[in-house]
């Protein structure tokens, strides 16, 4: 990769997809012209063409549960039916959304939190798209189990996706699980056709490791889970060597961009961040909707704002918390020191273009004087964006994998 780059927000750009019912538009979040990238992919359409031969019409009267609906395509096609959804991602919900919108829905689906006790809703169909992550699969067929009363369970994923332990992870919560053959390069998992196994839960979860002394909660599928990120690591290592100390004389708002467990600004709140005394802040804090806060911490998963609220908790740390897409949602000039160690992974696929929007909403978002921290692989060459934006750049550490940055907004 030699060139990453940033487009200003555009609007949404549809393409044509077709169902066993009718033709839809679809777009994807960010929205692109490149040809490869679209809003669904195989895996959707056999789960549709499966709906379709099992007599399923898409109408008011069937109650179907879709899981992992990647930017809502499946649930497009199924509009017309009551149509429940779980999404971790903030972007996948826009994406939704705006799909139902255009193809004309007259409703907005309702989406369904699996962290939450639930009763059984009577669902005729649960529609199960393979996410990235076993344990998120494991945790959500685990909590599926005790509430899908009666319904035809389908998954369906990219033959690649489609692993022994996926296969493992259905039959323990949902008895035999028969595939499919291949088409559109995906597989369907079938549970169902045997008895279904005693009601099982993951109650392991949060799990936690530790980090000096933090105390690190981790739901399933957020970023490093198992264990702390060697560029996480390599960044705090810096501040340890006394890269970092911070005192602003406005009161200094900290965002972590992209937070996943919030190991990063656990630390630096209890670290290296030097809090203003009540009496020396005034009163024009700069705050985000009448957040005491001074740390704001973001990001798209759900898994992961779930997951930071644990490690705050558990460490005394006071933060607003806002399951969003970058820095969208803030306003200009806003914050002291920005944290950020990018995604490169865009569900199962790669995208540089995340990392290079996050920086140029950082850009806008840091108040004059303010900085912004990056770590990232040394491969991903942030440096080419991060000078055109910064009018500051400055790289600090040695490590043969992991680059960081300082950036200043002037
Ligand atoms: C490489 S991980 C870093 C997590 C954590 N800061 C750390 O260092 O361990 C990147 C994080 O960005 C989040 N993310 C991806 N796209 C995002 C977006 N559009 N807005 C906010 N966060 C996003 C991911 O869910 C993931 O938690």
């Amino acid at each position: 990769m030699t060139h990453i780059s940033y487009k200003e927000e555009q609007a949404p750009l549809f393409k044509s997809m077709k169902t066993p019912w009718d033709d839809l538009f679809i777009t994807r979040m960010p929205s692109s012209n490149d040809p490869n990238l679209q809003g669904w992919d195989g895996a959707d359409l056999y789960l549709l063409d499966a709906v379709a031969e099992r007599g399923y019409a898409p109408a008011e009267t069937v109650r179907v549960l879709i899981v992992n609906d990647t930017y809502g395509a499946i649930s497009t096609a199924l509009r017309h039916c009551q149509v429940d959804v779980v999404t971790d991602s903030f972007r996948g919900r826009e994406g939704l959304k705006t799909n139902f919108e255009k193809n004309l829905a007259d409703h907005q689906p309702h989406f369904y939190d699996l962290g939450k006790v639930h009763p059984d809703k009577g669902w005729d169909l649960i529609l199960i798209k393979i996410p990235k992550s076993h344990d998120l699969l494991d945790w959500q067929l685990s909590r599926l189990q005790s509430i899908a009363g009666s319904a035809v369970v389908i998954g369906s994923g990219l033959t690649k996706h489609v692993h022994k332990k996926t296969i493992k992870i259905f039959e323990r919560y949902l008895g035999k699980t028969p595939t499919s053959l291949a088409k559109y390069r995906s597989r369907l998992l079938l549970p169902g056709s045997d008895k279904i196994p005693s009601e099982l839960q993951s109650n392991v979860w949060p799990k936690f490791w530790e980090y000096h002394g933090l105390a690190v909660g981790n739901y399933p599928g957020v970023f490093s889970g198992e264990k702390l990120d060697q560029g996480t690591r390599f960044l705090m290592e810096q501040w340890q060597q006394g890269k970092a100390k911070y005192t602003h004389s406005s009161g200094g708002t900290v965002i972590d961009l992209g937070c996943g467990n919030a190991v990063l600004s656990a630390y630096y709140m209890k670290n290296q961040y030097v809090p203003i005394p009540m009496a020396d802040k005034g009163t024009d804090n700069k705050h985000v909707d009448g957040a005491k806060e001074n740390l704001i911490a973001i990001d798209d998963s759900w898994q992961a704002i779930c997951s930071a609220k644990k490690t705050y908790s558990s460490n005394g740390v006071d933060a607003h918390l806002i399951h969003g897409d970058g820095l969208k949602s803030l306003p200009a000039d806003l914050a002291a020191v920005i944290l950020c160690n990018p995604p490169f992974h865009e569900g199962h696929g790669v995208s540089y273009e995340l990392a290079a929007e996050m920086f140029s909403h950082a850009l806008r978002v840091l108040e004059p004087g303010g900085k912004l921290w990056v770590v990232g692989n040394r491969h991903l060459r942030y440096h080419i964006v991060l000078k055109r934006l910064f009018s500051r750049v400055q790289q600090i550490g040695n490590h043969p994998k992991f680059v960081i940055f300082q950036c200043w907004k002037r």
